[in-house]
């Protein structure tokens, strides 16, 4: 049975929460499907995980047994819209970022840049919810049928096991934001030894990176989910919008106004000139968001403190961190695995 997935704050806005089913008979069955999918995760093949002992291959990527169980749902009752969009990441690539930016571009008219925008007391997480760590997880069946159009989602599930309705679908628009693989494994391992469980020790950087390398990390290889969406962009530009987190980074501007005409939402002249994508800009950057209150404190996905989700926010980080040998690894399984594909970084 459906259930209420969200709140709606007194601007208007719905506030993502998870909410704890109460049902008897759901939760029976929720027990029943539990054990079920326990049997199917113990036949799958595994590896050591970062934060949870193992990661379990499902559909082709890597993943924890509970997202295993959320994307089933996912899977399973997810009907998109026309009008949706979704936001599309490997984790640690600036997904923080992109929905923050999203979010504020496509609700400009409602609230302007204001002193109450949602985003100065709401952690991005909260606006634009994930399909499979909020919306789906705990056996949740959420009703999204009141969510007012244009409905606005997040998701690090790759292309090929995206709720066929979306990938079918010829008018609801993807957002994929991807990092160049060297700083995305580096904020990786940094932020899985913030979050792994106080029993585990710290797991060394060589053997993440031979994990890494070796595609066992979450919703990886990271090779195939950029390709997924990266070969989708090529085949339909007016539904995929490819972007990289190092090119935004050095130009934002020209990026919001290619977001927002991806969109269907372009700037208009007297946008431009009144300073409106400058404000976007700053409202969602780095600097801002970690010095926010909200962000500061606090947890939007289950687990996970709001402040670990800002480090440093730069591009090139991994020059610290990482040994000429390893440089030469990375760029070969890099060179190797894109190949002739066109995506570079
Ligand atoms: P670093 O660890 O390199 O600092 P995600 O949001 O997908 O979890 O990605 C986290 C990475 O994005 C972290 O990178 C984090 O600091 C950075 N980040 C978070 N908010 C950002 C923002 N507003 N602008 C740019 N980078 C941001």
């Amino acid at each position: 049975m459906p259930i209420s997935a969200y709140t709606i704050s007194s601007m208007g806005i719905p506030h993502f929460k998870k909410t704890p089913s109460t049902n008897v008979a759901e939760e029976d069955q929720q027990e029943k499907m539990n054990k079920e999918c326990e049997e199917f995760i113990l036949s799958l093949p595994k590896e050591k995980g970062w934060r949870t002992p193992y990661l379990y291959k499902f559909q082709g990527f890597w993943c924890q047994p509970n997202e295993i169980q959320a994307i089933i749902s996912f899977q399973k009752h997810f009907q998109a819209r026309a009008t949706d969009v979704i936001l599309a990441t490997i984790p640690k690539s600036g997904t923080t970022w992109i929905k923050a930016l999203v979010f504020a571009t496509m609700n400009r008219q409602r609230f302007g840049i204001s002193n109450c925008h949602p985003l100065l007391t709401s952690n991005p997480h909260d606006l634009v919810p994930f399909l499979e760590y909020k919306l789906y997880a705990n056996n949740q069946i959420p009703d999204l049928s009141n969510l007012p159009n244009p409905r606005l989602f997040a998701t690090h599930v790759p292309f090929a096991s995206l709720q066929n309705s979306i990938k079918n679908n010829s008018d609801c628009r993807i957002v994929y934001l991807c990092r160049n693989p060297f700083d995305t494994f580096i904020s990786s391992w940094h932020y899985i030894n913030k979050v792994r469980p106080d029993s585990l020790p710290p797991l060394p950087l060589e053997e993440a990176f031979d994990m890494y390398c070796n595609g066992v990390v979450g919703f990886g290889p990271f090779w195939e989910h950029m390709l997924g969406y990266w070969k989708q962009s090529l085949e339909r530009p007016k539904n995929v919008l490819f972007l990289k987190y190092d090119d935004m980074k050095t130009d934002i501007i020209s990026h919001l106004m290619v977001l927002a005409k991806f969109l269907g939402l372009p700037f208009s002249v007297e946008e431009e000139k009144e300073g409106v994508i400058e404000e976007i800009a700053k409202l969602c950057s780095f600097d801002k968001l970690k010095d926010l209150e909200v962000n500061k404190s606090g947890k939007a996905i289950k687990n996970f403190e709001n402040k670990h989700l800002f480090r440093k926010g730069e591009v090139g980080d991994w020059v610290n961190y990482l040994s000429p040998l390893m440089v030469e690894r990375l760029s070969k399984v890099m060179d190797e695995t894109f190949g002739a594909s066109g995506l570079k970084f």
